[in-house]
């Protein structure tokens, strides 16, 4: 039996309790014959507590050599007073960095039995599916200078440094329209090439890329604050969403709302195919962030974390069928009304965190 390696990195606040749900998922393809062997390790502020960084160099060879790595969530009051350069987001960031994963997907569906808990109206993201493809290893992130410097006034000055180079916009526009082929083939590029050269540069290559290589697309291009208007306007008009990794950042907490809750949407950040052996490096995390509020509660929204392992299955293993099934029972067990607090329908009792995995994997073993 071909075995899949997993590396969970649970992390902080409510990342630990939502990866809890995800392992009785995991155990559950494996009872069902599906060889995946677990590691788990630490990141962020619980790495910073225990090791004195956010991740651990150990933890980057695990990540390294794993064929899929999960993520939960990092950061949480508790580290806003450490060195910048280890707190929790450097755990993140290092990941995303080191192994290359350029691109991040981050798709928004409205599930029809949550129409009613956006806090837009039921027509306007009823049936909602859509994908943001976010650029995940440059931009504003990671461009240098990136300093905060004190003046000989004694007043500060900071720096970011937006960067973008052609084959940067390339890779991740590829990714874009191989992923609207699949799809109602329609890409839509936001920048703001009307106030940066990146946004200039981005639709430069953005529309070269289309006509040599995907002219059956359609293609338009958007500036990145009109975007983020017309994805509360009338997110249904879009397909697939192509953006820098700061508009990305933001576009997809938009994106995640329409579907109902921040705790709804996974993401899976993928490398570039090795040529030998057809593998790409992946990260799966969920789009909310560690909820430091909730934690330890037991109230958290597992979904968008169970709903990334079922990314791992389809992006990482191909394993189709495994990941509908998975899809199917996350949306059965929302229609039968189970639900945390974030989602839950108005006058309903909401369920806890391990209510929600349970239900998942009940309903998992009846459409087996
Ligand atoms: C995300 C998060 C991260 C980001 C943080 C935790 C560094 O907001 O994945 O969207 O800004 O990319
Ligand atoms: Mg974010």
């Amino acid at each position: 039996m071909a075995t899949h390696k997993l590396l969970l990195l649970p992390g902080d606040g409510i990342g630990p309790e939502v990866m809890r749900e995800v392992e009785k998922i995991v155990s559950w393809f494996r009872k069902s014959g599906i060889g995946f062997e677990t590691e788990t390790d630490l990141v962020g502020g619980a790495a910073y507590d225990a090791h004195k960084v956010a991740v651990t160099d150990a933890a980057m060879q695990r990540a390294q050599d794993a064929d899929a790595v999960l993520f939960g969530a990092v950061g949480g009051p508790k580290w806003d007073a450490v060195p910048y350069n280890v707190r929790p987001e450097a755990g993140l960031l290092r990941l995303r960095k080191d192994l290359g994963l350029f691109a991040n997907i981050r798709p928004a569906i409205c599930y029809p039995a949550l129409a009613d808990a956006s806090s837009l109206k039921r027509e306007i993201v009823e049936g909602l599916d859509i994908v943001i493809v976010r650029e995940l290893t440059g931009g504003v992130y990671f461009g240098e200078p990136k300093e905060l410097v004190t003046l000989e006034d004694g007043s500060q000055r900071a720096v970011d440094t937006q960067v973008y180079t052609t084959g940067e916009i390339e890779r991740i526009t590829r990714v874009a329209f191989e992923m609207a082929k699949t799809r109602r083939n329609k890409v839509s590029s936001a920048e703001k090439s009307n106030v940066m050269k990146t946004g200039v540069l981005w639709r430069q290559v953005v529309s070269k890329i289309h006509k040599a290589e995907y002219a059956d697309v359609e293609l338009e291009h958007v500036l990145a604050d009109n975007a983020a208007m017309q994805l509360v306007r009338n997110p249904k008009q879009f397909d697939v969403i192509v953006t820098d990794n700061l508009f990305g950042d933001i576009l997809s907490d938009i994106g995640a709302m329409l579907t109902g809750s921040l705790g709804m949407l996974p993401s899976a950040s993928l490398g570039a195919e090795d040529p030998k052996t057809g593998k790409r490096k992946a990260l799966y995390e969920p789009v909310h962030g560690s909820a430091p509020d909730i934690a330890g509660k037991g109230l958290a929204n597992p979904i968008a974390m169970i709903g990334s392992f079922g990314m791992a299955l389809r992006y990482s293993f191909g394993l189709i069928e495994e990941a509908d099934r998975l899809d199917k029972a996350i949306a059965n067990v929302l229609a039968s009304g189970t639900r945390t607090k974030d989602i839950a329908a108005p006058g309903a009792n909401a369920v806890g965190t391990q209510d929600v995995g349970d239900a998942i994997v009940r309903e998992l073993e009846t459409l087996r």
